[in-house]
């Protein structure tokens, strides 16, 4: 790898006795780190190892210094909870950056600045920006140690919160190190909150900076992030690495980096299915990943929540793995009738951050129970009750615990070679337009719905209320490449898939279908397993289908709604399509496209064409 890192305005020479490598540590990664550390000037470096002892040893420090509370371990043992600096709360899109050399490279849906303009201003502001703190050195694998699938990176911090993140999130430490080898290629990823400590300043709970920067430079493989210590902002691997870097070098590689969960379904007849799906933020992936099926003889095991690295394997058939190592969940709205498999997931071993505090030592968070109990305190460290007229945990309040802790892990989910992924799924919050389930004609169709996955806004969000709020692939804020691009490549990606006669089905679902009363037409939760039946099923060749001009939808009778209270208009009105409405949102698709100019590919344009046509034939 090249790595051309800022130089520091002024230089502090790092000596041996701050600095001690572990044995064996590869050079390059070693003078990387010696060049981040002359620049950032922290008191010291520590090499993480990844033990359990280390994890013990952080949280104890951050307890004393107040970043972490302690759990009542009769509750919740080896529990702690991190309350953010109130300004401090989610990832910033408006402060991420992909810095390619060239503008068209990161497209018109992220923000760019050119990689010499941002390695400057780098120079300035971490110059110093670790003073009087530790360096943590990182490193890390997503992805099984050492599976074909997976890949390599070093993160330096100097947050332990970070830290205690990354060794849940990560296969972090020195298991890892031993990866790195000569020849290794590994992301480099520099993390600082940006407030160094002068002689003898007293430190706050949680260091962070007004002034932030998550900024990507696809080119030379780095992340550099400045100014924030939460969530995606900060633990590096996730958001930036998983998606961000790695859908840059699965487009160069030949394989796909999605935000997608990733299943292990097996039906009453015991074959077994795996499932790849797409859904933007806040649309229930979680749920959805660690599913109870509500019908019998069905069996639904997690293999990831978030994120899915998929390669076409020596077979030719598409493989997949999920890069990360545990769930970093939004809290607010788990609960046992939501997700009974994450609330059995966090009996322990869970750091949690901004939800708020029972008087027993204990947490909670809105929706956990139907009412909140007596003397609560809220994420900010208030006492709260229900007359507070706020939330009592941040609305993006979270939850991080490993993912071997769910119950529902399927046995696979560190298997090297990944699973066989036989359905594709896209998802978006559609009120209106889009049916409970169809699939998708072909490949090609399948591609054309992943890049017009939307929700409508809501009064909460910006922009008027019903406008279309686009999302393609649900990467809308994680590709970091151009997006009409990572259509071409997913089209790429299907002919090699195509000639080796191994093709997943895509199908688009849709869980948040409204009636003219604005109430949900489906019961969603558990019941979703319903929407899985027809789908393998139809992998399995035994659902039936009828063609509609949006797709392949269940054959009157064979969506099994058994038991549900739902009325055949009900039904009907889940798979109603309405022309003209279609007809409207095509249109804006079409301006949609428009913004990426030549870079849509043509095989898109084709898409919408024929489906205005097969619309307009209604
Ligand atoms: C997440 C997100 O936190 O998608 O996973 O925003
Ligand atoms: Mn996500």
């Amino acid at each position: 790898m090249t790595l051309t890192t800022p130089t520091p305005a002024t230089t502090e020479i790092s000596s041996a006795a701050y600095h001690a490598v572990p044995e064996g540590a590869d050079p390059k990664v070693v003078a990387w780190v010696d060049t981040i550390a002359e620049l950032t000037k922290p008191e010291r470096i520590v090499w993480c190892d990844g033990s359990p002892q280390e994890w013990d040893r952080l949280t104890r420090e951050m307890v004393a210094a107040g970043t972490l509370i302690k759990l009542n371990p009769e509750h919740r043992p080896y529990s702690f909870l991190a309350r953010s600096n109130p300004s401090d709360v989610a990832r910033v899109e408006s402060r991420t950056f992909i810095c390619s050399e060239r503008e068209e490279d990161a497209g018109p849906t992220n923000n760019w600045v050119a990689p010499a303009e941002m390695r400057a201003t780098f120079s300035e502001i971490f110059d110093g920006s670790m003073r009087g703190r530790t360096m943590y050195v990182m490193p890390f694998s997503m992805g099984p140690l050492g599976s074909p699938l997976a890949k390599l990176g070093v993160q330096v911090t100097d947050s332990p919160y970070v830290v205690a993140s990354m060794a849940v999130m990560t296969r972090m430490g020195s298991e890892a190190l031993k990866l790195i080898g000569e020849d290794t290629e590994w992301v480099a990823a520099v993390h600082s909150v940006g407030a160094p400590l002068e002689p003898g300043q007293a430190d706050v709970p949680w260091p962070c900076n007004d002034t932030k920067y998550i900024s990507h430079f696809p080119e030379t493989r780095e992340i550099w992030s400045y100014g924030s210590a939460y969530g995606g902002n900060a633990i590096l691997a996730k958001k930036s690495f998983a998606l961000r870097i790695a859908s840059v070098l699965a487009r160069d590689e030949g394989w796909l980096a999605e935000h997608m969960l990733l299943l292990k379904v097996t039906n009453p007849r015991g074959r077994v299915f795996h499932v790849a799906a797409a859904f933007p933020s806040a649309c229930g992936k979680t749920n959805l990943a660690m599913l109870k099926p509500s019908i019998p003889g069905w069996k639904v095991e997690t293999i990831g929540d978030d994120i899915a690295w998929l390669r076409p394997g020596p077979d030719g058939r598409l493989r997949a793995i999920n890069p990360e190592a545990g769930f970093f969940g939004v809290a607010p709205g788990t609960s046992p009738k939501t997700n009974e498999t994450a609330i059995e997931t966090l009996w322990g071993n869970t750091i949690f951050t901004n939800v708020a505090l029972r008087e027993d030592g204990d947490v909670w968070w809105e929706g956990l129970t139907d009412k909140p109990p007596a003397g609560l305190t809220d994420w900010q460290g208030n006492p709260w009750s229900p007359e507070s007229g706020t939330p009592a945990a941040h609305p993006n309040s979270r939850f991080t615990v490993a993912a071997h802790q769910a119950p529902s892990i399927a046995e696979t989910w560190n298997d090297p070679q990944g699973v066989v992924v036989d359905a594709i799924i896209f998802g978006g919050r559609r009120a209106t337009n889009v049916p409970l389930v169809v699939e998708a004609r072909d490949w090609e169709h399948g591609v054309y719905i992943g890049a017009t996955v939307s929700s409508e806004r809501t009064a909460a969000a910006e922009g008027a209320v019903g406008e279309l709020r686009r999302d393609p692939f649900a990467m809308m804020p994680f590709c970091g490449y151009n997006m009409a691009d990572h259509w071409a490549h997913w089209l790429r990606v299907g002919e090699g898939l195509r000639s080796a006669g191994n093709m997943p089905r895509i199908f688009q679902v849709n869980w948040f279908r409204k009636d003219v009363d604005g109430k949900f037409l489906w019961p969603g939760f558990a019941e979703n397993a319903r929407v899985l039946e027809w789908i393998l099923d139809r992998v399995d060749g035994r659902a039936t289908a009828r063609e509609t001009a949006l797709g392949y939808a269940p054959a009157e009778g064979a969506l099994n709604v058994d038991g549900l209270e739902l009325s055949d208009e009900q039904v009907e009105n889940l798979f109603a399509i309405d022309p003209e409405a279609w007809l409207n949102e095509l249109d804006d698709t079409e301006r949609f496209f428009d913004t990426f100019g030549d870079r849509v590919p043509p095989a898109l344009r084709e898409q919408l064409k024929d489906l205005r046509e097969r619309l307009a034939a209604e």
